[in-house]
């Protein structure tokens, strides 16, 4: 992990936050995303059950869990692409199951597998998502995604078509998409999985930016450090129900010992069957 102290990183940090997105909010106190009581099944199986959290304007919320406890179901509801079995999911005070369209325009997206046309270069999909945005054509808007590919390295590939892209390429052009319309709410799902060290750091730099711009960040995770590092608030999620939420102080403090995130992460979610991997070892050995 690159340390983002470079003074690189610090210029970078500092031309988002003078130049880049977002009016200035009330950083800190508006809740900009309210999940109540959210539930999710599939047939049978209860993927979110009851979950409960807000993010503020100006914070960073790092969503963790095991594979397969509804972090990306969460998510997707939270972005009005799954309808919740019960619940009620509010952006920026918009219910969505009322006001979905208004909700929607406030939020940016990074999938955790992002689906992109293979067919288009990087700079076709870019305009298409400009327009879909209605974001006005001209050399504005052809700045603005000169700069945001130069800044997650992916500018020398602008006119490939993405089918010839790398995934952590197309991860960057699909952060890159997910930021052209300046969303004040931004959902990340696993962002980092596959990103060079460099684009790790610019990435972090951006998020870091974005939240002292006043956005209100959700992301997941499952590399711990990141989530100590950026996250201001941390929910820890287990089949579906928060078993642990707060600011990594007050997760330490709740969990007797415990002192490094991995360790609250484990106690909580369950760790290695040492038992069973040492059985394992001796009959391979
Ligand atoms: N469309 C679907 N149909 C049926 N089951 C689903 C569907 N989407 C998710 N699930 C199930 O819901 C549960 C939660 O899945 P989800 O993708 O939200 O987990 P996750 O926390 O994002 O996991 P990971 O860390 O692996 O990304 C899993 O058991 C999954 O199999
Ligand atoms: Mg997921």
């Amino acid at each position: 992990m690159v340390d983002a102290t470079t003074e690189g990183n610090g210029r970078l940090r500092d031309w988002i936050v003078k130049t880049y997105i977002l009016s200035g909010e009330a950083s800190g106190t508006i809740a900009m995303i309210e999940v109540i009581e959210l539930t999710r099944k599939f047939g049978e199986l209860t993927a979110v059950c009851g979950l409960t959290f807000s993010v503020r304007a100006g914070e960073i919320y790092g969503l963790l869990g095991p594979n397969g406890s509804g972090k990306t179901t969460t998510m997707r509801m939270i972005l009005g692409l799954l309808r919740p079995t019960s619940g009620t999911v509010r952006v920026g005070g918009h219910d969505l199951s009322k006001e979905i369209v208004a909700a929607k325009r406030m939020m940016g997206y990074v999938p955790e597998e992002p689906v992109l046309p293979e067919t288009l270069t990087g700079w076709e999909y870019m305009n298409y998502i400009s327009d879909i945005w209605r974001i006005e054509r001209g050399p504005q808007r052809e700045a603005e995604i000169e700069r945001l590919f130069g800044l997650l390295d992916i500018l020398d590939a602008s006119d490939d078509l993405i089918e010839t892209y790398s995934k952590g390429m197309s991860r960057k052009l699909s952060l890159a998409a997910a930021l052209i319309h300046r969303p004040r709410v931004l959902i990340m799902d696993e962002v980092q999985a596959g990103i060079d060290p460099k684009g790790a750091a610019v990435i972090k730099q951006i998020t870091l930016g974005l939240r002292e711009r006043g956005a209100a960040i959700l992301m997941s995770t499952h590399v711990l450090e990141i989530a100590e590092r950026m996250c201001d608030r941390i929910g820890i999620i287990h089949e579906g129900t928060m078993v642990a939420e707060g600011t990594m102080e007050q997760l330490r403090s709740k969990a007797e010992g415990e002192k490094s995130l991995e360790d609250i992460f484990l106690s909580l979610t369950g760790g290695p069957d040492m038992h069973r991997i040492a059985e394992f070892l001796e009959e391979v050995g």
